[in-house]
Protein backbone atom coordinates (compact mmCIF):
# COMPACT_ATOMS: atom_id res chain seq x y z
CA UNK A 1 0.00 0.00 0.00
CA UNK A 2 1.71 3.36 -0.97
CA UNK A 3 1.85 5.39 1.70
CA UNK A 4 -0.01 8.88 1.81
CA UNK A 5 -0.47 11.83 4.37
CA UNK A 6 -3.39 13.27 5.64
CA UNK A 7 -2.69 17.58 5.59
CA UNK A 8 -4.27 20.15 7.16
CA UNK A 9 -4.92 23.50 5.36
CA UNK A 10 -5.35 26.47 7.46
CA UNK A 11 -5.22 29.43 4.46
CA UNK A 12 -9.15 30.12 5.67
CA UNK A 13 -7.72 30.64 9.36
CA UNK A 14 -5.68 33.61 8.20
CA UNK A 15 -6.67 37.10 7.53
CA UNK A 16 -5.50 37.26 4.11
CA UNK A 17 -8.13 34.81 3.39
CA UNK A 18 -10.71 35.71 6.37
CA UNK A 19 -9.89 39.24 6.48
CA UNK A 20 -8.24 41.82 8.88
CA UNK A 21 -11.04 41.62 11.12
CA UNK A 22 -11.53 37.95 12.18
CA UNK A 23 -8.81 36.21 10.65
CA UNK A 24 -5.24 35.90 11.90
CA UNK A 25 -2.88 37.49 11.35
CA UNK A 26 1.22 36.40 10.34
CA UNK A 27 1.87 38.99 13.54
CA UNK A 28 -0.32 36.95 15.72
CA UNK A 29 0.81 33.89 14.98
CA UNK A 30 4.91 34.89 15.40
CA UNK A 31 3.32 36.64 19.24
CA UNK A 32 2.56 32.76 20.54
CA UNK A 33 5.37 31.04 18.23
CA UNK A 34 7.91 30.94 21.83
CA UNK A 35 4.44 28.89 23.41
CA UNK A 36 3.49 26.88 21.14
CA UNK A 37 7.62 25.60 21.02
CA UNK A 38 7.64 25.59 24.74
CA UNK A 39 4.34 23.43 24.56
CA UNK A 40 6.27 21.24 21.67
CA UNK A 41 9.01 21.02 24.21
CA UNK A 42 7.14 20.24 27.05
CA UNK A 43 4.98 16.79 25.02
CA UNK A 44 8.75 15.39 23.86
CA UNK A 45 10.17 15.79 27.25
CA UNK A 46 6.98 14.07 28.57
CA UNK A 47 6.66 11.80 26.17
CA UNK A 48 5.95 8.07 27.53
CA UNK A 49 5.84 9.72 31.14
CA UNK A 50 2.67 9.88 33.58
CA UNK A 51 -0.42 10.08 31.71
CA UNK A 52 1.30 10.59 28.09
CA UNK A 53 1.74 6.79 27.45
CA UNK A 54 -0.36 6.88 24.70
CA UNK A 55 2.64 8.59 23.02
CA UNK A 56 4.94 5.51 23.26
CA UNK A 57 1.71 2.76 21.76
CA UNK A 58 2.79 2.94 18.17
CA UNK A 59 6.08 1.48 19.36
CA UNK A 60 5.91 -0.88 21.95
CA UNK A 61 3.11 -3.53 21.67
CA UNK A 62 4.50 -6.09 19.58
CA UNK A 63 3.93 -8.89 21.73
CA UNK A 64 0.53 -7.47 22.75
CA UNK A 65 -0.71 -7.19 19.26
CA UNK A 66 0.12 -10.14 18.38
CA UNK A 67 -1.93 -12.00 21.27
CA UNK A 68 -4.50 -9.37 20.13
CA UNK A 69 -4.78 -10.42 16.55
CA UNK A 70 -4.33 -14.53 17.60
CA UNK A 71 -7.57 -13.73 19.94
CA UNK A 72 -9.64 -11.83 17.30
CA UNK A 73 -9.51 -14.30 14.86
CA UNK A 74 -10.76 -17.17 17.73
CA UNK A 75 -13.39 -14.98 18.19
CA UNK A 76 -14.56 -13.83 15.08
CA UNK A 77 -14.63 -17.45 13.96
CA UNK A 78 -17.50 -18.77 17.27
CA UNK A 79 -19.52 -15.61 17.42
CA UNK A 80 -22.06 -13.99 15.39
CA UNK A 81 -22.28 -10.97 17.71
CA UNK A 82 -19.28 -9.22 19.28
CA UNK A 83 -20.33 -6.55 22.39
CA UNK A 84 -18.58 -3.84 23.33
CA UNK A 85 -19.75 -2.82 27.07
CA UNK A 86 -18.07 0.40 28.44
CA UNK A 87 -18.35 4.13 27.66
CA UNK A 88 -16.89 7.60 27.08
CA UNK A 89 -13.28 6.36 25.95
CA UNK A 90 -14.00 3.12 26.31
CA UNK A 91 -16.28 3.11 23.83
CA UNK A 92 -16.15 5.77 21.41
CA UNK A 93 -12.62 4.84 19.55
CA UNK A 94 -13.69 1.47 18.95
CA UNK A 95 -17.31 2.58 17.59
CA UNK A 96 -15.22 5.70 15.89
CA UNK A 97 -13.17 2.70 13.85
CA UNK A 98 -15.49 0.27 13.58
CA UNK A 99 -17.65 2.70 11.35
CA UNK A 100 -14.59 4.45 9.84
CA UNK A 101 -13.14 1.10 8.40
CA UNK A 102 -16.08 -1.50 8.54
CA UNK A 103 -18.58 -1.56 5.78
CA UNK A 104 -20.94 1.15 6.90
CA UNK A 105 -24.04 -0.70 6.78
CA UNK A 106 -21.91 -3.66 8.49
CA UNK A 107 -24.53 -5.65 11.13
CA UNK A 108 -27.21 -5.82 8.13
CA UNK A 109 -24.83 -6.98 5.29
CA UNK A 110 -25.66 -10.82 4.92
CA UNK A 111 -22.99 -12.92 7.22
CA UNK A 112 -21.56 -14.65 3.69
CA UNK A 113 -20.00 -10.48 3.15
CA UNK A 114 -19.54 -9.66 6.32
CA UNK A 115 -16.64 -11.39 7.40
CA UNK A 116 -16.73 -10.86 10.94
CA UNK A 117 -19.30 -11.00 13.52
CA UNK A 118 -22.19 -7.77 14.00
CA UNK A 119 -21.07 -5.18 16.49
CA UNK A 120 -22.64 -3.57 19.34
CA UNK A 121 -21.39 -0.67 21.52
CA UNK A 122 -23.54 -0.03 24.53
CA UNK A 123 -22.48 3.20 26.14
CA UNK A 124 -25.39 3.78 28.02
CA UNK A 125 -27.71 2.38 30.88
CA UNK A 126 -30.92 3.39 29.45
CA UNK A 127 -33.17 0.31 30.18
CA UNK A 128 -35.15 0.53 26.99
CA UNK A 129 -31.61 -0.16 25.02
CA UNK A 130 -30.43 -2.50 27.17
CA UNK A 131 -33.48 -4.67 26.71
CA UNK A 132 -33.40 -4.34 22.88
CA UNK A 133 -30.05 -5.65 22.87
CA UNK A 134 -30.87 -8.89 24.54
CA UNK A 135 -34.02 -9.19 22.27
CA UNK A 136 -31.81 -9.55 19.35
CA UNK A 137 -28.76 -11.56 20.47
CA UNK A 138 -28.43 -15.09 20.82
CA UNK A 139 -26.28 -15.25 23.74
CA UNK A 140 -24.78 -18.67 22.53
CA UNK A 141 -23.15 -16.80 19.65
CA UNK A 142 -22.01 -13.96 21.66
CA UNK A 143 -18.79 -12.56 22.93
CA UNK A 144 -18.69 -9.52 25.18
CA UNK A 145 -15.54 -7.45 25.43
CA UNK A 146 -15.99 -5.53 29.18
CA UNK A 147 -13.76 -2.63 29.13
CA UNK A 148 -13.13 0.26 31.95
CA UNK A 149 -9.58 1.69 33.32
CA UNK A 150 -10.95 2.17 36.42
CA UNK A 151 -12.65 -1.01 36.73
CA UNK A 152 -15.32 0.62 38.59
CA UNK A 153 -17.72 2.73 36.21
CA UNK A 154 -21.20 2.03 37.37
CA UNK A 155 -22.56 2.29 34.12
CA UNK A 156 -20.31 -0.87 32.83
CA UNK A 157 -20.01 -2.69 35.64
CA UNK A 158 -23.90 -2.45 36.14
CA UNK A 159 -23.80 -3.56 32.44
CA UNK A 160 -21.33 -6.47 33.22
CA UNK A 161 -23.53 -7.83 35.85
CA UNK A 162 -26.64 -7.93 33.96
CA UNK A 163 -24.70 -9.91 31.35
CA UNK A 164 -22.62 -11.74 33.59
CA UNK A 165 -25.84 -13.29 35.55
CA UNK A 166 -27.36 -14.52 32.38
CA UNK A 167 -24.24 -15.76 31.03
CA UNK A 168 -23.57 -18.04 33.96
CA UNK A 169 -27.75 -18.61 33.45
CA UNK A 170 -27.38 -19.93 30.67
CA UNK A 171 -23.66 -21.60 30.47
CA UNK A 172 -22.39 -22.15 34.33
CA UNK A 173 -19.11 -22.53 34.20
CA UNK A 174 -18.42 -22.29 30.70
CA UNK A 175 -19.91 -18.53 31.04
CA UNK A 176 -16.24 -16.72 31.16
CA UNK A 177 -16.10 -18.07 27.66
CA UNK A 178 -18.22 -15.56 26.59
CA UNK A 179 -16.27 -12.70 28.46
CA UNK A 180 -13.22 -11.12 27.80
CA UNK A 181 -12.47 -7.94 30.03
CA UNK A 182 -9.91 -4.73 29.35
CA UNK A 183 -8.12 -3.38 31.83
CA UNK A 184 -6.22 -1.77 34.34
CA UNK A 185 -3.28 -4.34 34.85
CA UNK A 186 -3.59 -3.80 39.03
CA UNK A 187 -6.25 -1.01 40.41
CA UNK A 188 -9.77 -0.99 40.33
CA UNK A 189 -12.52 -4.29 40.85
CA UNK A 190 -12.61 -5.24 37.03
CA UNK A 191 -9.08 -6.96 37.32
CA UNK A 192 -10.17 -8.58 40.61
CA UNK A 193 -13.59 -9.76 39.43
CA UNK A 194 -11.73 -11.28 36.46
CA UNK A 195 -9.18 -12.85 38.03
CA UNK A 196 -11.77 -14.51 40.11
CA UNK A 197 -13.91 -15.81 37.12
CA UNK A 198 -10.65 -16.94 35.00
CA UNK A 199 -11.59 -14.26 32.11
CA UNK A 200 -9.31 -13.55 28.89
CA UNK A 201 -7.60 -9.60 30.25
CA UNK A 202 -6.34 -8.02 28.12
CA UNK A 203 -4.46 -4.67 30.11
CA UNK A 204 -4.70 -0.99 29.44
CA UNK A 205 -1.08 0.18 29.85
CA UNK A 206 0.25 2.87 32.45
CA UNK A 207 -0.30 6.26 31.53
CA UNK A 208 -2.95 5.76 28.90
CA UNK A 209 -6.47 7.56 30.15
CA UNK A 210 -9.68 6.14 28.64
CA UNK A 211 -9.98 9.58 25.66
CA UNK A 212 -5.87 8.18 24.88
CA UNK A 213 -6.80 4.69 24.71
CA UNK A 214 -8.00 3.89 21.14
CA UNK A 215 -4.59 2.55 20.09
CA UNK A 216 -4.11 0.34 22.66
CA UNK A 217 -6.16 -3.15 23.49
CA UNK A 218 -9.18 -0.78 24.10
CA UNK A 219 -9.89 -0.15 21.00
CA UNK A 220 -7.33 -2.55 19.25
CA UNK A 221 -9.03 -5.35 20.11
CA UNK A 222 -12.66 -4.70 19.11
CA UNK A 223 -10.97 -3.72 15.73
CA UNK A 224 -8.91 -6.71 15.11
CA UNK A 225 -12.09 -8.66 15.64
CA UNK A 226 -13.97 -6.82 13.33
CA UNK A 227 -11.12 -7.57 10.42
CA UNK A 228 -9.28 -4.03 11.06
CA UNK A 229 -5.71 -4.00 10.33
CA UNK A 230 -4.29 -2.83 13.56
CA UNK A 231 -0.60 -3.01 13.00
CA UNK A 232 -1.33 -0.90 10.00
CA UNK A 233 -3.54 1.20 12.19
CA UNK A 234 -0.45 1.42 14.34
CA UNK A 235 1.71 2.69 12.19
CA UNK A 236 -0.51 5.63 10.59
CA UNK A 237 0.01 6.56 14.33
CA UNK A 238 3.52 6.27 14.56
CA UNK A 239 4.01 8.29 10.97
CA UNK A 240 1.91 10.94 12.25
CA UNK A 241 3.63 10.86 15.65
CA UNK A 242 7.02 11.06 13.66
CA UNK A 243 5.99 14.18 11.41
CA UNK A 244 5.50 15.91 14.69
CA UNK A 245 8.72 15.54 15.65
CA UNK A 246 10.05 19.01 15.11
CA UNK A 247 8.40 22.04 16.59
CA UNK A 248 7.84 23.53 13.40
CA UNK A 249 4.63 25.03 11.68
CA UNK A 250 5.70 24.18 8.19
CA UNK A 251 5.67 20.37 9.09
CA UNK A 252 4.35 19.47 11.93
CA UNK A 253 0.39 19.91 11.15
CA UNK A 254 -0.59 19.65 14.73
CA UNK A 255 1.29 22.09 16.13
CA UNK A 256 -0.39 24.76 13.53
CA UNK A 257 -3.52 23.53 14.23
CA UNK A 258 -3.48 23.41 17.98
CA UNK A 259 -1.62 27.17 17.60
CA UNK A 260 -4.35 28.83 15.91
CA UNK A 261 -6.88 27.51 18.10
CA UNK A 262 -5.55 29.09 21.12
CA UNK A 263 -5.25 32.04 19.31
CA UNK A 264 -9.09 31.50 18.28
CA UNK A 265 -9.61 30.46 21.91
CA UNK A 266 -8.41 33.59 23.10
CA UNK A 267 -10.27 35.86 20.68
CA UNK A 268 -13.36 34.42 21.64
CA UNK A 269 -14.11 31.44 19.33
CA UNK A 270 -15.53 29.09 22.26
CA UNK A 271 -16.77 26.78 19.73
CA UNK A 272 -15.04 23.98 17.68
CA UNK A 273 -17.22 22.38 15.13
CA UNK A 274 -15.88 19.34 13.22
CA UNK A 275 -17.90 18.32 10.08
CA UNK A 276 -16.18 15.46 8.32
CA UNK A 277 -17.68 15.43 4.84
CA UNK A 278 -17.83 11.13 4.98
CA UNK A 279 -20.72 8.98 6.75
CA UNK A 280 -17.78 6.82 7.39
CA UNK A 281 -16.30 10.03 9.97
CA UNK A 282 -19.16 11.02 11.71
CA UNK A 283 -18.13 9.04 14.73
CA UNK A 284 -14.88 10.20 14.39
CA UNK A 285 -16.26 13.42 15.05
CA UNK A 286 -17.68 12.26 18.23
CA UNK A 287 -14.58 10.41 19.60
CA UNK A 288 -13.02 14.17 18.77
CA UNK A 289 -15.62 15.93 20.73
CA UNK A 290 -14.82 14.01 23.92
CA UNK A 291 -11.48 14.12 23.49
CA UNK A 292 -11.29 18.17 23.08
CA UNK A 293 -14.25 18.53 25.94
CA UNK A 294 -12.67 16.12 28.32
CA UNK A 295 -9.23 17.44 28.06
CA UNK A 296 -9.53 21.51 27.47
CA UNK A 297 -12.32 21.71 29.42
CA UNK A 298 -10.55 22.62 33.13
CA UNK A 299 -11.67 25.34 36.18
CA UNK A 300 -8.40 25.65 36.87
CA UNK A 301 -4.76 26.05 35.59
CA UNK A 302 -1.87 23.98 36.82
CA UNK A 303 -0.77 26.69 38.93
CA UNK A 304 -4.00 26.45 40.63
CA UNK A 305 -5.45 29.48 39.45
CA UNK A 306 -9.23 29.96 38.10
CA UNK A 307 -9.24 29.93 34.61
CA UNK A 308 -12.42 28.09 33.34
CA UNK A 309 -10.75 27.00 29.85
CA UNK A 310 -12.24 25.12 27.35
CA UNK A 311 -13.79 24.87 23.71
CA UNK A 312 -16.70 23.22 23.29
CA UNK A 313 -16.71 21.12 20.61
CA UNK A 314 -19.32 20.52 18.43
CA UNK A 315 -20.04 17.32 16.07
CA UNK A 316 -21.68 17.68 12.68
CA UNK A 317 -21.41 15.99 9.06
CA UNK A 318 -21.63 17.32 5.15
CA UNK A 319 -23.45 17.48 3.63
CA UNK A 320 -26.66 16.47 5.97
CA UNK A 321 -25.65 19.52 8.75
CA UNK A 322 -25.53 21.89 5.52
CA UNK A 323 -29.14 21.45 5.76
CA UNK A 324 -29.25 21.88 9.27
CA UNK A 325 -26.41 23.31 10.99
CA UNK A 326 -24.25 25.94 8.37
CA UNK A 327 -26.53 28.33 8.26
CA UNK A 328 -25.72 29.18 11.83
CA UNK A 329 -22.13 28.64 11.29
CA UNK A 330 -22.36 31.28 7.96
CA UNK A 331 -24.53 34.00 9.76
CA UNK A 332 -25.15 33.71 13.23
CA UNK A 333 -22.05 35.07 16.51
CA UNK A 334 -18.63 34.89 15.18
CA UNK A 335 -17.76 32.69 17.88
CA UNK A 336 -16.87 29.10 15.74
CA UNK A 337 -13.76 27.70 14.22
CA UNK A 338 -14.97 25.25 11.79
CA UNK A 339 -12.81 22.18 10.71
CA UNK A 340 -13.77 20.49 7.84
CA UNK A 341 -12.24 16.80 7.20
CA UNK A 342 -12.50 16.01 3.36
CA UNK A 343 -12.02 12.47 1.63
CA UNK A 344 -9.74 13.18 -1.48
CA UNK A 345 -10.67 9.06 -2.91
CA UNK A 346 -13.76 7.68 -1.63
CA UNK A 347 -13.85 3.92 -1.77
CA UNK A 348 -16.93 3.75 -3.74
CA UNK A 349 -17.92 5.83 -7.12
CA UNK A 350 -21.48 6.38 -7.64
CA UNK A 351 -22.83 7.55 -10.85
CA UNK A 352 -26.24 10.09 -10.68
CA UNK A 353 -28.41 8.67 -13.64
CA UNK A 354 -29.57 9.84 -16.62
CA UNK A 355 -32.78 10.98 -17.28
CA UNK A 356 -35.24 14.08 -17.20
CA UNK A 357 -33.50 16.18 -19.31
CA UNK A 358 -36.75 17.86 -19.45
CA UNK A 359 -36.01 19.63 -15.99
CA UNK A 360 -32.78 21.05 -16.52
CA UNK A 361 -32.84 22.17 -13.15
CA UNK A 362 -32.37 18.63 -12.07
CA UNK A 363 -30.79 17.17 -15.26
CA UNK A 364 -27.30 19.38 -14.78
CA UNK A 365 -26.41 16.53 -12.12
CA UNK A 366 -26.55 13.69 -14.38
CA UNK A 367 -23.47 12.24 -15.40
CA UNK A 368 -21.70 13.54 -12.21
CA UNK A 369 -20.74 11.42 -9.53
CA UNK A 370 -21.79 11.80 -5.87
CA UNK A 371 -18.40 12.15 -5.48
CA UNK A 372 -18.24 14.84 -7.26
CA UNK A 373 -21.31 16.40 -5.52
CA UNK A 374 -19.91 16.04 -2.07
CA UNK A 375 -17.02 17.29 -2.90
CA UNK A 376 -17.88 20.54 -4.44
CA UNK A 377 -20.79 20.75 -1.51
CA UNK A 378 -17.42 20.78 0.61
CA UNK A 379 -15.97 23.28 -1.14
CA UNK A 380 -18.99 25.35 -1.54
CA UNK A 381 -19.42 25.49 2.03
CA UNK A 382 -15.67 26.17 2.68
CA UNK A 383 -16.32 29.22 -0.05
CA UNK A 384 -19.51 30.42 2.08
CA UNK A 385 -17.95 30.26 5.29
CA UNK A 386 -15.14 32.24 4.21
CA UNK A 387 -16.79 34.94 2.10
CA UNK A 388 -18.52 35.74 5.45
CA UNK A 389 -15.27 36.18 7.64
CA UNK A 390 -15.48 32.57 9.43
CA UNK A 391 -12.66 30.81 10.97
CA UNK A 392 -12.30 27.48 8.80
CA UNK A 393 -9.78 24.61 8.66
CA UNK A 394 -9.71 21.64 6.45
CA UNK A 395 -8.03 18.15 7.45
CA UNK A 396 -7.87 16.02 3.99
CA UNK A 397 -7.24 11.72 4.15
CA UNK A 398 -6.36 10.91 0.87
CA UNK A 399 -8.50 7.48 1.19
CA UNK A 400 -10.09 6.48 4.36
CA UNK A 401 -8.29 3.64 5.51
CA UNK A 402 -6.09 1.90 8.49
CA UNK A 403 -2.97 4.10 7.99
CA UNK A 404 -4.82 7.37 7.28
CA UNK A 405 -7.40 6.66 10.27
CA UNK A 406 -3.98 6.32 12.55
CA UNK A 407 -2.52 9.25 11.13
CA UNK A 408 -5.80 11.35 11.85
CA UNK A 409 -6.24 9.84 15.57
CA UNK A 410 -2.47 10.76 16.30
CA UNK A 411 -2.72 14.05 14.66
CA UNK A 412 -5.94 14.73 17.43
CA UNK A 413 -3.94 13.42 20.43
CA UNK A 414 -1.42 15.31 19.65
CA UNK A 415 -3.31 18.83 18.85
CA UNK A 416 -5.35 18.15 22.07
CA UNK A 417 -1.61 17.35 24.41
CA UNK A 418 -0.13 20.88 22.49
CA UNK A 419 -3.08 23.20 23.01
CA UNK A 420 -3.46 21.70 26.48
CA UNK A 421 0.34 22.63 27.43
CA UNK A 422 0.13 26.45 25.67
CA UNK A 423 -3.38 26.35 28.13
CA UNK A 424 -1.63 25.47 31.04
CA UNK A 425 -4.15 22.79 32.10
CA UNK A 426 -4.09 18.99 33.27
CA UNK A 427 -5.06 18.03 30.12
CA UNK A 428 -5.28 14.41 30.96
CA UNK A 429 -7.74 14.50 34.64
CA UNK A 430 -11.56 15.34 34.92
CA UNK A 431 -12.35 16.17 37.92
CA UNK A 432 -15.64 17.20 36.44
CA UNK A 433 -16.42 13.96 35.49
CA UNK A 434 -15.28 12.27 38.75
CA UNK A 435 -17.29 14.61 40.57
CA UNK A 436 -20.43 13.01 38.49
CA UNK A 437 -19.32 9.55 39.18
CA UNK A 438 -19.69 10.20 43.17
CA UNK A 439 -22.45 12.22 43.44
CA UNK A 440 -23.82 8.71 40.94
CA UNK A 441 -22.37 6.04 43.99
CA UNK A 442 -24.35 8.48 46.99
CA UNK A 443 -26.95 8.59 45.83
CA UNK A 444 -27.13 4.67 45.00
CA UNK A 445 -25.75 4.15 48.72
CA UNK A 446 -22.51 2.93 47.81
CA UNK A 447 -20.09 2.10 51.23
CA UNK A 448 -17.54 5.05 51.66
CA UNK A 449 -20.01 7.65 50.06
CA UNK A 450 -22.17 8.79 52.95
CA UNK A 451 -20.81 11.82 53.27
CA UNK A 452 -21.42 12.63 49.41
CA UNK A 453 -25.15 11.37 50.32
CA UNK A 454 -24.86 14.05 53.23
CA UNK A 455 -23.71 16.87 51.06
CA UNK A 456 -26.43 16.03 48.27
CA UNK A 457 -28.93 15.67 50.71
CA UNK A 458 -28.27 19.13 52.21
CA UNK A 459 -29.40 21.21 49.10
CA UNK A 460 -32.41 22.94 48.80
CA UNK A 461 -36.10 21.17 48.11
CA UNK A 462 -36.59 22.42 44.38
CA UNK A 463 -39.58 24.63 44.59
CA UNK A 464 -42.62 23.66 42.45
CA UNK A 465 -43.86 27.00 41.30
CA UNK A 466 -40.95 26.72 38.98
CA UNK A 467 -41.90 23.50 37.39
CA UNK A 468 -44.60 23.66 34.57
CA UNK A 469 -47.13 21.46 33.91
O1 LIG B 1 -11.41 9.77 29.14
C1 LIG B 1 -11.74 9.30 30.21
O2 LIG B 1 -10.90 8.99 31.07
C2 LIG B 1 -13.20 9.02 30.55
O3 LIG B 1 -14.07 9.51 29.61
C3 LIG B 1 -13.40 7.52 30.68
O4 LIG B 1 -13.09 6.90 29.47
C4 LIG B 1 -14.84 7.17 31.08
O5 LIG B 1 -15.24 7.89 32.20
C5 LIG B 1 -14.94 5.68 31.36
O6 LIG B 1 -14.03 5.32 32.34
P1 LIG B 1 -13.52 3.85 32.55
O7 LIG B 1 -12.76 3.42 31.34
O8 LIG B 1 -12.67 3.92 33.75
O9 LIG B 1 -14.74 3.02 32.76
Amino acid sequence: MEIKSIKYDYNNMMSAYIGEKEGIKPKELSAVKAKAIEAHEYVAKNRGKGMMGWTELPYNQKEIVEDIIFTAKKVRRSCEAFVVLGIGGSALGPMAVFQALCHLRHNDLPKSKRKAPKFYVEDNVDPERMKSLLDILDLNKTIFNVITKSGSTSETMSQYLIIMDLLKKAFGDKAKDHIIATTDKVNGSLIKIAKAEGLKTFFIPDGVGGRFSQLCPVGLFPASVLGVDIKMLLKGAGFADRSARKADFKTNAPLISATLQYIAINKGKNINVMMPYADSLKLMADWFAQLWGESLGKAVDLNGKTVYAGQTPVKAVGVTDQHSQVQLYTEGPFDKVVTFIGVEKYREEVLISGGLDNVPNVSFLSGHTLNELINCEMLATEYALTKNQRLNGMITLPEVNAHTIGQLLMFFMLQTAYIGAMLNIDTYNQPGVEEGKNATYALLGRAGYEDKAKELKSRPEKCPNYIVK
